[in-house]
């Protein structure tokens, strides 16, 4: 994840310094999906064995057990320059914009949007799968923080409210299978509410490798100890099907850029309900919800 974490601001692909995901995800690929990997990494033998091993999604969520606090003491600080400069503001006034009166902040981490959002007197809820980090949310003021984690909510597990007018996901759809979760928080908003997405931008991100896949977030231009985070990469594409495929419409889509900077710091996708823009959903998709 270069922008968001690891450098100052968004340079060009080719400075971005990505480093290839560990062996151990290729083989994850390559029993997901066989015959990509074959055309990826000829050389790879199929695997016939039935090996245990964590998945990329249990090692994304793990990190943040063990990231949380030089996580918090990095956002805190401002250490991210692409957010002070760029995104923190993009995703607030794209709230802003739908004038919501009850917000749900989507891996909210430490909880500055819920905090931004409560000094608007916006009702702000939070939900993360990382318990420091709820735990600091909590303490900086706000709440109403749950703790679960995506697959919780995908299957329901922990009442995290619904009607919501608006729900954000500010850089926290780092997995792969986010349709599912998507189709989740569908069902939480109210008639005429709206998803707002703000995430890497594909272009920016891909490095030169603009195809969906999992990558590695090593935080090397942060202090402290880190650990590595495995986070999936999507295309534009990718980006727009799956919430066509979770039950929703595109309705606006940003690319935050800074003035000095000659890419775009961020991807920003606001989304509603099929049922909301008058349009029946296509029969097929309608499985996903
Ligand atoms: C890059 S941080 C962004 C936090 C916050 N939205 C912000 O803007 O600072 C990603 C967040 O997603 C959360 N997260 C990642 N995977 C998760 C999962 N499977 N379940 C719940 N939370 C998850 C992490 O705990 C972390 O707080």
């Amino acid at each position: 994840m270069p922008n968001d974490c690891a450098q100052p601001l968004a340079r060009s692909p080719r400075t971005t310094g990505f480093t290839p995901v560990f062996d151990w995800m290729q083989v994850k690929r390559h029993r997901q999906d066989p015959f990509r990997q074959y055309l990826s990494y000829p050389s790879l033998q199929p695997i016939t064995a039935d090996i245990e091993m964590p998945s990329p999604e249990s090692t994304l969520l793990q990190s943040w057990h063990h990231n949380a606090k030089p996580w918090i003491e990095a956002i805190r600080t401002g250490t991210i320059e692409s957010r002070l400069k760029v995104t923190d503001q993009a995703i607030l006034l794209a709230i802003l914009g739908r004038q919501p009166e009850r917000v749900l902040d989507l891996g909210c981490g430490e909880g500055w949007l819920l905090r931004a959002l409560a000094e608007r007197a916006i009702e702000a809820v939070g939900v993360d799968g990382d318990a420091t980090l709820v735990e600091a949310a909590r303490a900086a003021g706000s709440s109403r923080v749950h703790l679960a984690s995506y697959d919780e909510l995908v299957e329901a597990k922990v009442d995290i409210g619904s009607d919501y007018d608006l729900i954000c996901a500010n850089f926290a759809l780092l997995h792969q299978d986010i349709i599912p979760l998507l189709a989740a928080m569908n069902a939480l908003l109210a008639p005429g509410g709206a998803l707002v997405i703000q995430t890497l931008h594909p272009w920016t991100a891909a490095a030169g490798d603009y195809q969906d896949g999992w990558r590695e977030e090593t935080f090397a231009g942060f202090k402290g100890q880190w650990q590595s985070m495995p986070w999936y990469f999507r295309t534009l594409s990718s980006w727009l099907n799956a919430l066509d495929m979770a039950g929703f419409r595109l309705a606006a889509l940003q690319e935050p850029q800074h003035p000095q900077s000659p890419v775009p710091q961020s991807l920003l996708l606001v989304a509603e309900r099929w049922d909301v823009s008058g349009i029946e959903q296509p029969q097929a998709r309608r499985g996903a919800q």
